[in-house]
């Protein structure tokens, strides 16, 4: 994380910590504070801030919005849904068939784990309300076409909801541009704190009717957050989305992501002339991390695939990697995915086994009972040498 989110955390709780809506300083600080955020969210998705709704993480606010979603649903509508997607972009939605609603899902292909368009494209019909779909899988890296999916939901007259929790720290995000209905995040796959972010187009979150306290406002975003929410960390996506910003600004310098740091003071942060939106430096950033985390993958996949033994899920062409993220999972039987993360970590090397909740994933993989998979995640702010370290390290735990 970030120093100025840990910063921005803490002067919250020292200097303003109140609750919203108050007659007094601290209170009003804090409303301005989460407008401001909410504010800094939209130009990282691209939508009006009044399309930012926050709430404690992905998984909770994907129940709520498909709770919300249920109540207009009727018996026999049909939610579409895929094998490839985390658990928190199923089951949510897999609940509603207490209601009547048929859940169909579509494949994906095992060779190289992307999904199945054509498949997925049968599966969209006259009694579609839903579809929902990753934008990228936290298990195997592939990067989904969104974009055609959305166009898939939209013609049948069904919405698109995606789960871009994976995808946000590797790549940009334009609800706008995609057109998507409903987009969710997790602010500390980012460097934020840990919170969840929706984005809905307005006249999804005014037109739908959440489950909410009567006090509460009838006006969005505020209505689809209940109860009190965590200020301190609101503070620190705010400052999560500086960091973005100022990363842009300093890439834009020409250093790679991982040699930047923060600027030092906002002058030195302004320092490009051309980025003159919050957005444009946020796409800067991306410009940058894109082909750093592009090389870093081609030479972790060149790395991998020489370590005996070593079976790799996943897009593997080099030609095809701009469908991929830097997020690789691997299997070297004999050993266990337990066994080699908790050896990798007495190393210093921080790696997950199991399924990562891409359940669906695992168990269509056969998998899931041996243990599911290593998975080895790269962010930009990796380096080429750690890299070579991590593949030095694996190559002696898998002996
Ligand atoms: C792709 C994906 N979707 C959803 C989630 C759930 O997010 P949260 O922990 O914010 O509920 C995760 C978490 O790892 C994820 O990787």
């Amino acid at each position: 994380m970030p120093q100025r989110v840990i910063d921005a955390i803490a002067d919250y709780l020292s200097r303003n910590n109140a609750n919203s809506g108050g007659a007094y300083h601290t209170s009003r600080n804090t409303d301005r504070m989460i407008a401001d955020a909410r504010s800094a969210m939209g130009d990282f998705l691209n939508c009006d801030a009044d399309e930012i709704v926050f709430g404690p993480n992905m998984t909770t606010l994907t129940y709520a919005m498909s709770r919300a979603l249920g109540r207009e649903l009727r018996s026999g509508d049909e939610i579409v849904l895929t094998l490839l997607d985390h658990d928190a972009n199923f089951a949510p939605w897999k609940t509603l068939e207490e209601k009547g609603v048929v859940i169909r899902t579509a494949k994906f292909t095992p060779e190289d784990c992307t999904l199945d368009m054509q498949d997925l494209a049968a599966q969209i019909g006259a009694r579609t309300r839903i579809v929902a779909v990753g934008y990228a899988s936290n298990a195997v890296g592939t990067i989904n076409n969104v974009a055609e999916v959305v166009r898939l939901a939209r013609q049948a007259g069904a919405l698109s909801y995606i789960d871009a929790v994976h995808y946000a720290p590797h790549g940009p995000i334009d609800v706008r541009a995609l057109d998507c209905d409903f987009l969710v995040c997790s602010t500390y796959k980012f460097f934020g704190p840990h919170m969840g972010v929706l984005y809905g187009k307005r006249e999804h979150l005014k037109r739908l009717r959440p489950y909410k306290v009567r006090p509460n406002t009838d006006n969005i975003p505020n209505c689809w957050e209940w109860g009190t929410l965590d200020h301190e960390c609101i503070a620190g996506i705010k400052a999560c989305v500086d960091y973005w910003e100022a990363l842009g600004r300093r890439v834009g310098a020409g250093l790679a992501p991982s040699e930047t740091r923060p600027p030092a003071s906002p002058q030195e942060g302004r320092s490009q002339p051309s980025l003159t939106t919050r957005r444009a430096a946020i796409l800067a950033a991306h410009d940058a991390i894109h082909p750093h985390e592009r090389k870093m993958t081609e030479t972790m996949i060149g790395g991998l695939l020489t370590i005996p033994g070593l079976k790799l899920y996943g897009i593997t062409d080099p030609l095809r990697f701009e469908n991929r993220c830097a997020t690789f999972v691997v299997r070297i039987d004999p050993h266990t995915p337990l066994e080699l993360a908790t050896k990798l970590g007495e190393r210093g090397f921080f790696t997950w086994d199991g399924n990562y909740y891409a359940l669906n994933l695992t168990e269509q993989l056969d998998v899931e009972r041996r243990g599911g998979f290593l998975r080895i995640g790269l962010a930009h702010y990796n380096t080429m040498a750690e890299v070579g370290r991590f593949l030095e390290a694996l190559r002696e735990t898998a002996v």
